[in-house]
Formats: C-alpha cells, sequence, structure tokens
C-alpha cells in the first residue's frame, strides 16, 4: 500500500485501556491490548499523515513515523486528546476507556483487614460524547464493544455522540474484538446504513476505516 493519501491530514488515534488508580499498587482496567488502535496508527502514518497515537498502557511498540502519547486514566486521555484537538481533522477513538474510577486514589497501599472491601466508582467522562458535542467539521469515528444486541447498541451510540461512524465489534465472536490479530466488525453510519466487514487482520481493518475516512472527507469537501 504506496498511497499517500493522508499526506496533509492530522489524525488523533487512540488506543489500549485506561487504568484507573485504588491505591499506588492497584487498578481498574481492562483487556485491551492496544492492536486495533496501533494498527490504525501505523497505516495512518504509511499513508503520509501525523499521527498522535494517544494510548493506554500497552507492551506494543510505538509505529514508525507515529508520535505516541503515553496516558494511563480516561482523564489523562482525555486532557491529552484535547491538547490536539484543534490541529486534527480526523479523530480515531479505538481505546476501551474505563466507565468508571475510584472515587478516591489512596495514597497508600490499603492495607489487608478482616472484612471485607468496598470500593466506591464514580462515573469517568465520556470523552467520545464530549468530542461529539465540538467535532464541528472534523471527522469522529468511535468504536463499539459489545457482548450482546451489537448493532442496536452501536446505532445508539453513533447518534448519542454524534459520530461519522462506528465499528462495532463483538467480544463473544472468534477472532474479534481484544487482543487478536483479526477482528470481525459492522461499520453503521449515521444513517443505520451497516456494513458487514468479514474476518481480517487489524492492519487490513485499518486500512479499510481510513478508506471510509477518506470517502467521507472527500464528500465533505465537494459539498
Ligand atoms: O486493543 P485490542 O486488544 O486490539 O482490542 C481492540 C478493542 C476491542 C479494544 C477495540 O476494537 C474496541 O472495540 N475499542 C472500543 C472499546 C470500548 O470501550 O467500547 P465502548 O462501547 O465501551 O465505548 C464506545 C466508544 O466510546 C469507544 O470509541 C470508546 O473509546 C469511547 N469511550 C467510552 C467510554 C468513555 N468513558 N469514554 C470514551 O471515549
Amino acid at each position: 500500500n504506496k498511497k499517500k493519501d493522508l499526506q496533509d491530514k492530522t489524525i488523533i488515534i487512540t488506543a489500549g485501556p485506561t487504568r484507573e488508580p485504588i491505591d499506588p499498587v492497584r487498578f481498574i482496567s481492562n483487556h485491551s491490548t492496544g492492536k486495533m488502535g496501533y494498527a490504525i496508527a501505523e497505516k495512518a502514518a504509511e499513508r503520509g499523515a501525523k499521527v498522535y497515537l494517544i494510548s493506554g498502557p500497552t507492551a506494543l511498540k510505538a509505529p514508525k513515523g507515529v508520535r505516541l502519547i503515553s496516558v494511563n486514566s480516561a482523564k489523562d486521555m482525555q486532557r491529552r486528546i484535547m491538547e490536539h484537538f484543534d490541529e486534527a481533522q480526523i479523530i480515531i477513538k479505538s481505546a476501551a476507556v474505563a466507565d468508571y474510577a475510584p472515587a478516591v486514589a489512596h495514597d497508600q497501599k490499603i492495607k489487608k483487614k478482616d472484612e471485607n472491601l468496598t470500593i466506591e466508582l464514580v462515573k469517568n467522562p465520556d470523552i467520545l460524547y464530549e468530542l461529539g458535542k465540538i467535532k464541528g467539521d472534523k471527522i469522529l469515528v468511535g468504536f463499539a464493544m459489545e457482548t450482546q444486541n451489537l448493532i442496536e447498541n452501536a446505532k445508539e451510540k453513533v447518534l448519542k455522540k454524534n459520530l461519522d461512524f462506528i465499528v462495532a465489534n463483538d467480544l463473544f465472536t472468534e477472532g474479534a474484538g481484544f487482543a487478536t490479530d483479526t477482528n470481525i466488525v459492522k461499520i453503521i453510519d449515521r444513517g443505520g446504513n451497516i456494513e458487514s466487514v468479514p474476518k481480517m487482520s487489524k492492519h487490513q481493518l485499518a486500512d479499510l476505516i481510513l478508506d471510509r475516512v477518506m470517502y467521507l472527507q472527500q464528500l465533505g469537501e465537494v459539498n
């Protein structure tokens, strides 16, 4: 793939999980490895874009030509996105952001006691929802990870979060979702149109997502 169709574009891509601290030793997180988001970042850079990859903790190396910004919590991720928001024409949010964080991040390790421990969780900002409110003519792409009612839930998210389209994957489908090198997705646009994308590598899917983004960009330029 030698086309440089993203030459004059700046893209923000988020990847990986977030970590929400309980104390200096422990955190709440999820199983995202960052593979999906890093694949998109790698392909976007290959196609000539300036790429900010804003990533929670992963075991992956930054792809060539990508500006990697490492974050921990959802709030960190939101702050770092906003630093580059004005500059970007395209934002793709493949990170698995924790919806809740411990109400208190303790300064010292919580000691084991005889009784059970309850941790109060408070809602994290919904980063994508907040971006949707200020998106203007930027292209905003979300992901949806579901374990049931994939299409209905994804359709709801595309409208609620004011996205151009959403890439929906089902955790219980083999070859899709967390940690695999492949994914199987439905791409759903604002009109509710569904494109069923067969199993392919996350790198192939990355190119396909970028193709869809560029198509929308060109439509936008014509209108
Ligand atoms: O990293 P991998 O191991 O390769 O796995 C890839 C993946 C499964 C993580 C990826 O394909 C994926 O589905 N990412 C989105 C996971 C997710 O958090 O989905 P969601 O349906 O909970 O969230 C919907 C969208 O809102 C996502 O774009 C998410 O980034 C965003 N969000 C969610 C919550 C929140 N507080 N802020 C957000 O911005």
